[in-house]
């Protein structure tokens, strides 16, 4: 009897420690739920949404349909902090409909045809209304997909504290491709990616599918990215063959409820590697079919596979020219196999050779520029935001505006290639507003990059916006919990670009951190001035590629062992006595006549080039005086120590926020604000070291002497581990 009483209190007291361990990994504030946490709201909010939010009916049983119950139900629970119920119709006050015409009769008899009919595939309306005697809120599209954008959108609303009783929204994509991009490798490594593994585990497809790549797609649903290109550009054949496809097609059957399609990077030659070919030239016929049979092939396993994102002839890829044939012969032949199933191509513009004396940073445009009008209508150019390669700051790819006749998408890279890894805290929104805000002239003042790559200054017909994903296998997703913020980004303003980077910092703070509005306030400033802070402790007044060889952490402005010319800081900076910087001037490499002549004026004019882009286009003497009154050797000084002084004070506040944000992710946080500490001195000190040898002057008063010898800075970089 004891005995058992025994056992029984000792089983009841595990009991106990299971449930509050279960308790604890619940409430674990590891940053793996990112921006759709669905903690209780504040209470003066709930008692407000609560009459509003009394029921979840969302009749019909397809997938998208579940997802969208089971969305609203934890969603709205999860905020209410008490369980919302599920009913079949409505029956009382407060009921959340959501679907689309067909799928929910009480949707079908509002009579909203046409209006939803203007919001096409992927737009949605929220309305409160009174259907019968009851007051309602209704989420509908044309197709389930976009009423699963719209109930996120409603969720964002509750999240980000807005009022809901009087909405009346209607909204749709002003891009179409809304896409990430993974570097992922067959081995599960991941190119540039800092956040652990690749996500898709190839070994275990297709059998077994990690729950996880439900809750990415889930992710990527609530801010409407809807393609996701899931191997590397630098690409295996491997991924077109049967055995893949089959791992390919598990993963789009996962995503598919979320209206995420897959798309892959094939190898140009993969008709010689998978097909056995002798040739994978596109004009060869044998080749043309095969592309046709694998597009085939594929599009029998993936109904909705979306197309074929292509890196040729770039960095040892193989491409058309490799068979003497040209980017639009390669692109048209991948785009006729695709074509009928209405798939696209998506073809790289980074594309640079060495040619004697060449630029890189005017070879993109050299090469893609003369076929403008000539590719096929499925056919989309995929072009980086800058003109060399997604540094901490360029000026917009002079390809924007200067093939009215082509369609045009930007690239942006999400993961930190040379910002930081996932170590330093910066909202790239920042960035990328800067380019799609850039007015290309092309049309006269106004327009924008965002108005060509939108589709309204020329009219293109298939438009899309793609990021270099910066997920991976870490818990939290991304390495650093604020990286999320640019994940979640990227799918803002791939939804709409005008948003503002304040407002989707807000947004993303409310529904990741915290609503203590002190505290928002302080993280908002963070993020918004840390972009100009990397900026500034790494590569300030437009100096680029400075980075430590590789892979690319850390300050190596010396570095001039690199096989290529153009892959040397040397290269880039041009450092010697008289001055600094490149010059892309009619005196120099001239890449700046690739502008349209209002914006290459002002480029090309030593006193009217914006002082953020002055390395960027010119040679500048030491001595030159800056804006501010200083020479140029000096502001170059003062801006160093500006970031440095950024990253201590930003510790600071943080600091300061302690007890306001969970303990976990501030500890975390912290530490990876001490890293981007100690990296920014780094910077500092041996780019000013290093370059001291050619200016030969004393550093200005206020900046600190270096830590270390630049002999010291050269012998070991930076570690990010
Ligand atoms: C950069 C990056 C490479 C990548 C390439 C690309 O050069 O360092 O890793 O393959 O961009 O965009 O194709």
């Amino acid at each position: 009897m004891e005995q058992k009483l025994r056992s029984r209190t000792s089983l009841a007291s595990l009991a106990v420690v299971i449930i509050f361990v279960a308790g604890a990994i619940s409430k674990a504030e590891d940053g793996y739920r990112l921006w759709l946490r669905y903690d209780p709201l504040p209470r003066q909010t709930i008692e407000s949404y609560r009459p509003r939010i009394t029921s979840i009916v969302v009749p019909g049983d397809s997938a998208t349909l579940a997802a969208i119950r089971t969305e609203l139900v934890s969603g709205c629970s999860g905020l209410l902090g008490s369980k919302v119920p599920v009913a079949d119709e409505v029956n009382r006050d407060g009921a959340v409909i959501a679907g689309t015409p067909k799928s929910s009769p009480e949707i079908g008899r509002l009579g909203w045809e046409r209006q939803l009919a203007d919001l096409g595939p992927e737009g949605f309306r929220v309305r409160a209304i009174r259907l019968g005697r009851h007051s309602v809120t209704v989420i509908a599209a044309n197709t389930e997909v976009g009423a699963l954008y719209g109930v996120f959108h409603f969720l964002r609303l509750m999240q980000t504290l807005q009022p809901i009783n009087r909405l009346d929204v209607t909204q749709k994509p002003r891009m179409q491709l809304r896409m990430l991009d993974h570097w992922d490798n067959l081995d599960g490594s991941i190119e540039r990616g800092y956040a652990g593994r690749s996500l898709w585990d190839w070994k275990a497809l297709p059998e077994n599918v990690n729950p996880r790549l439900r809750d990415y797609a889930r992710a990527n649903a609530s801010l409407g990215i809807n393609g996701s290109v899931v191997n590397n550009v630098n690409a295996n054949s491997i991924f077109l063959s049967a055995e893949y496809l089959r791992k390919v097609a598990a993963i789009a059957d996962t995503f598919r409820p979320y209206g995420v399609r897959v798309y892959l990077s094939p190898r140009f030659s993969a008709p010689i590697e998978l097909g056995g070919l002798k040739t994978a030239d596109p004009f060869d016929q044998e080749v043309a079919t095969w592309w046709k049979k694998k597009a085939d092939e594929i599009y029998q396993a993936i109904p909705d596979f979306g197309g074929f994102l292509v890196k040729a002839n770039s960095e040892g890829q193989p491409g058309p020219r490799t068979y003497n044939r040209n980017h639009v012969d390669g692109a048209n032949m991948l785009a006729a196999a695709l074509a009928p199933h209405r798939g696209v191509v998506i073809w790289r513009a980074f594309v640079y050779d060495a040619k004697p004396g060449y630029d890189r940073a005017a070879a993109a445009y050299d090469n893609l520029q003369p076929f403008d009008g000539q590719f096929a209508p499925n056919v989309l150019l995929q072009v980086k935001n800058g003109p060399i390669d997604f540094q901490p700051r360029e000026p917009f790819h002079p390809l924007f505006g200067a093939m009215p006749k082509t369609q045009l998408m930007p690239e942006f890279q999400i993961t930190q290639e040379y910002l930081g890894f996932s170590n330093h805290l910066v909202f790239l929104p920042q960035m990328w507003r800067e380019v799609l805000d850039s007015d290309t002239y092309a049309k006269g003042p106004g327009s924008t990059v965002t108005k060509i790559i939108d589709g309204s200054l020329y009219g293109q017909r298939l438009t899309g916006m793609a990021g270099v994903a910066n997920t991976g296998s870490d818990r939290n997703w991304t390495g650093h919990h604020f990286a999320q913020a640019n994940w979640y980004a990227f799918g803002r303003l791939a939804w709409n670009p005008d948003l503002a980077s304040r407002q989707i910092a807000g947004e993303w703070i409310s529904m990741s951190l915290t609503h203590d509005a002190r505290a928002a306030d302080t993280i908002t400033r963070i993020m918004l001035e840390s972009h100009e802070a990397l900026v500034d402790y790494m590569t300030p007044l437009g100096l680029h590629h400075i980075m430590w060889g590789g892979h690319h952490y850390g300050p190596a402005p010396w570095w001039d062992t690199e096989p290529r010319a153009d892959w040397n800081p040397v290269y880039y900076h041009r450092a010697d006595d008289r001055g600094l910087g490149f010059d892309r001037t009619e005196k120099g490499s001239n890449a700046v006549s690739q502008y349209y002549a209002q914006v290459r004026d002002r480029f090309a004019n030593l006193n009217s080039c914006p002082e953020k882009f002055l390395l960027w286009f010119h040679h500048v003497p030491w001595e030159y005086r800056l804006l501010t009154g200083r020479t140029m050797w000096d502001e170059l000084a003062v801006r160093y120590q500006r970031g440095v002084e950024w990253t201590r004070t930003t510790r600071k506040h943080w600091d300061a926020l302690s007890g306001v944000i969970d303990a976990q992710r501030h500890a975390e946080v912290a530490k990876k604000l001490a890293i981007q500490e100690r990296d920014s001195i780094w910077w500092r000190d041996a780019c000013l070291l290093y370059f001291q040898n050619f200016s030969k002057r004393p550093l200005p008063k206020g900046v600190e002497p270096p830590a270390k010898t630049l002999e010291e800075y050269k012998a070991k970089s930076l570690e990010w581990k």
